[in-house]
């Protein structure tokens, strides 16, 4: 009986970790009412959905199609970007928490808050129960009405995520006419600290490639700091380079989508760059510590440190290492010793959920954007032997795809039967 009861803990325990990080999928969610299709593509245009994946203790506002008409289609993507997360309150309320707040009014941070570019008390929302059961929401910036109120809740988990739906936008001042971004990037650089990169970009004319990617949907760059560059020891030599491998070494520093910080945060899979062809992968993948993401090229780590733009749909973050793909560094000349697979100290406490499928996906696999096998019918070079740097075993390095895909594949098949086998236990300790 009592073993039964330890027993019933343990597997309880396990089923925690389990569900520990995707703990709910907003798109999901809303794809269950067409009356959401409008605000549920936006989330999904803006990425603001992985940011909302990736947070608990939230409460999302959500505008039927009706309410949205005002924005969709109306005004720029980022601008839409700023409205939809005035919507996200980083806080749980609940229908019942809505009618009991003390005073009657409260002043709750929202997502736009993180952003950094909300000026005054515009990052904030104002919520106030009004008389007759009405709750009214609005900006908390002066002289804001009330532009919205609650009509009714959508779906909660507690005390994860609380979806209520309210009539009408909240328009914090000044965010329906922000001055179109900036779309100089060598500009941007520059004043980010990244002039050897901006000038590689220019010279080598793989600036011409970014600026026609962003007008084809979106993209992310990552951008070496100067010091970067610079790093003892760390530093490539570019000197060796041609022409051509300079070209794909800058197209490796973007993708062609738009991956905000959120989205970075919870990305499981392999991630293919502008340099991603036929003849050679260059893909990356990401860890997560915290609010900290990092990227693996397979060669060494690259922390992302700053963002330097996010405006949908283009977002450069800074590096603080120049990404040293294995198709140019991953020959090292030195005699190749056996890949050591003991992570080093530096890494040890972040561990790459993108590189070990750890059983904390929902059972239901997922379509992987992994790119298909088929692209190493060329033979790729041979795997990276200094990857003690990076703290990963060999056979994770992006040039053994095809094990990943193995591994992946028994994790899927496992995942049901380990979760199953769990749960019946779990209910036969309970009927003991
Ligand atoms: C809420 O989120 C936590 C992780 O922060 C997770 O462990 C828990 O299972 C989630 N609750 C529900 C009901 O999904
Ligand atoms: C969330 O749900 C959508 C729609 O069902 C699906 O396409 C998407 O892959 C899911 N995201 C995650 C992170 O599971
Ligand atoms: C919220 O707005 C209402 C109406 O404009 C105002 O009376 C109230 O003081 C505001 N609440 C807070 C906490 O500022
Ligand atoms: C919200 O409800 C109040 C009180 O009934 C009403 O005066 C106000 O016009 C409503 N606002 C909106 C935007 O529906
Ligand atoms: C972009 O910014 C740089 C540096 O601030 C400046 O030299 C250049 O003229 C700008 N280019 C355009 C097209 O505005």
């Amino acid at each position: 009986m009592a073993a039964s009861r330890v027993f019933c803990l343990l597997a309880f325990t396990l089923l925690a970790v389990f569900f520990t990080v995707s703990c709910h999928n907003i798109t999901q969610i809303l794809s269950e009412s067409p009356d959401y299709s409008s605000f549920n593509s936006y989330l999904s245009q803006t990425k603001l959905s992985d940011e909302i994946n990736s947070r608990t203790t939230i409460t999302v506002l959500v505008l039927n199609n009706d309410a949205m008409s005002s924005l969709a289609g109306k005004h720029p993507l980022s601008v839409i970007k700023t409205a939809l997360s005035l919507l996200v309150l980083l806080d749980y309320y609940d229908p019942l928490k809505l009618h009991k707040i003390s005073q009657g009014t409260t002043l709750t941070t929202t997502l736009y808050q993180t952003t950094g570019r909300a000026a005054g008390n515009a990052g904030f929302v104002n919520v106030t129960d009004l008389k007759g059961g009405k709750v009214g929401f609005g900006s908390a910036a002066p002289g804001s009405n009330l532009d919205a109120n609650y009509t009714k809740s959508v779906k909660q988990i507690p005390y994860n995520i609380s979806i209520l739906e309210i009539n009408a936008p909240i328009i914090a001042p000044g965010i329906l006419t922000a001055p179109a971004p900036s779309n100089n990037m060598t500009g941007l650089l520059e004043k980010a600290g990244c002039k050897t990169f901006a000038s590689m970009l220019v010279s080598s004319g793989v600036l011409k490639t970014y600026e026609s990617t962003v007008q084809k949907g979106g993209l992310t760059v990552f951008a070496p700091s100067d010091e970067g560059f610079k790093s003892e020891g760390a530093a490539p030599d570019l000197t060796k380079l041609t022409q051509a491998e300079v070209v794909s070494l800058l197209e490796y520093h973007a993708l062609a989508e738009y991956k905000p910080k959120g989205s970075l945060k919870i990305n499981k899979d392999v991630i293919s760059t502008l340099a991603t062809n036929g003849a050679g992968k260059y893909d990356l993948t990401t860890s997560t510590s915290g609010d900290e993401v990092t990227l693996h090229t397979g060669v060494g780590p690259s922390r992302v440190a700053d963002t330097v733009v996010d405006e949908t749909p283009l977002v450069i973050f800074k590096v603080d290492k120049v990404l040293l793909p294995v198709e140019l560094f991953g020959k090292s000349p030195s005699p190749a010793p056996e890949p050591v697979s003991a992570p080093s100290p530096t890494s040890a406490s972040t561990p790459s959920p993108a590189k070990s499928p750890s059983p904390t996906k929902k059972p239901s696999p997922s379509p992987t954007k992994e790119p298909s096998p088929v692209a190493a019918s060329p033979s790729p070079p041979a795997p990276p032997v200094d990857e003690s740097s990076e703290g990963a075993a060999p056979s994770d390095s992006p040039t053994s795809l095809e094990n990943s895909h193995a591994k992946n594949a028994a994790f899927h098949v496992n995942t049901p039967a380990y979760f199953t086998a769990l749960v019946t236990l779990a209910a036969t300790s309970l009927l003991i």
